[in-house]
């Protein structure tokens, strides 16, 4: 059975209370049930992670090496500037799909550059919590043999 990893990097825990208008009001963990119970639907197995370290994130990309068959990664704040985390996932030539809950083109202009997007194999932006499951169709489609 394929496996994935659901990544979620800093303040993403604080989904939920943190600017709602922009987020939503589900908690992550809400948002990692739903995800997990619909990547399983799919008959792939599905772990969540969330760390607001930089060292802890690319740790976890690295375990994705041996441990997964693809990630679903919204880097959050860190998708903007981290050369650690666009390193990590060039290392482990697995699919990575990069998610953004909120429309990242729409905001602050330091958000509209990603420097992870040209090491995943593509993204979603702008769709909320809906966003992770169309990333966990993309990496089902991918991971298909
Ligand atoms: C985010 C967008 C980022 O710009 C921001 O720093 C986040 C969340 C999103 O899901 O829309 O923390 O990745």
């Amino acid at each position: 059975m394929k496996k994935i990893l659901i990544l979620n990097g800093p303040n993403m825990d604080m989904v939920g209370i943190r600017e709602p208008g922009v987020y939503g009001h589900d908690t992550l963990k809400t948002i990692e049930t739903e995800t997990i119970a619909y990547a399983e639907s799919l008959g792939l197995a599905c772990d969540a992670f969330q760390s607001n370290s930089e060292g802890a994130l690319v740790d976890k990309i690295h375990q994705a090496f041996t441990d997964y068959d693809g990630i679903v990664l919204n880097a959050a704040a860190y998708t903007h500037y981290s050369y650690a985390i666009r390193d990590a996932i060039a290392a482990i030539h697995k699919p990575v799909v990069e998610v953004h809950m909120s429309n990242v083109h729409a905001r602050d202009e330091f958000r509209h550059k990603s420097v992870i997007a040209p090491v995943c194999v593509g993204g979603v932006f702008g769709f909320g919590k809906l966003g992770y499951r169309m990333a966990v169709d993309a990496l089902a489609e991918l991971l298909k043999e």
